[in-house]
């Protein structure tokens, strides 16, 4: 890898037992607030992507609007946000997912997207996959060109890439 983008990943911290007993959490702030990281990172995902035709970006509700606004800037595309339940005020579609112990539910406006659209959809961090195959379910509603999958940081262990089970290209640029 890369030397700026190994320092990059090296400033992620765990933490240990949050957000409960037993999870190490990986903590992006300590990559996200220096700048050189964060230069790194948007200079690797937008050469990454520049080619590819993308018109929106889909980012997910919280820490994907952080990177995902950026690249939509930088890409010259849209951005479109995918909610948590009650944040969207006009008509939706959603998706129920499962969590450790019991469900959550994805929500995107049913004006968000279009057939002629060529999607990144972008979020933080892939665990279990919940959310993320949520959010493509909800994205597949559109018809659109193509979909291309990316997050920052992927853990590995938690085979999260299997339950997405997609054919649409799936990139993370760390993996622990
Ligand atoms: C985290 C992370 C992903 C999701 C990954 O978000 O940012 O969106 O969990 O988990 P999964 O692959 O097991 O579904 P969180 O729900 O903590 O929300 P936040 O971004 O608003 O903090
Ligand atoms: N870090 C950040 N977000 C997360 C994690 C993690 O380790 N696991 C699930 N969401």
């Amino acid at each position: 890898m890369d030397v700026k983008l190994q320092e990059a990943k090296n400033s992620i911290r765990d933490i240990v037992d949050f957000p409960k007993e037993g999870i190490v959490f990986k903590d992006i702030t300590t990559m996200l607030k220096d700048e050189k990281h964060l230069n790194t990172l948007v200079e690797s995902l937008y050469e990454q992507y520049k080619d590819k035709g993308i018109t929106k970006i889909v980012g997910l509700e919280s820490r994907g609007f952080i990177l995902g606004t950026v690249l939509a800037y930088k890409l010259g595309a849209g951005f479109v946000p995918v909610r948590k339940p009650g944040k969207l005020p006009a008509p939706t579609y959603s998706e129920k997912y499962s969590l450790e112990y019991g469900e959550d539910e994805m929500f995107i406006h049913q004006d968000a997207l279009n057939s002629d659209d060529v999607i990144l959809l972008h979020d933080d961090l892939l665990a279990t996959g919940g959310t993320a195959k949520a959010s493509i379910n909800l994205i597949s509603k559109f018809n659109v060109k193509n979909v291309f999958v990316n997050f920052l940081v992927e853990l590995d262990f938690l085979n999260g890439r299997e339950k997405l089970d997609t054919n649409y290209q799936v990139d993370s640029l760390f993996h622990f």
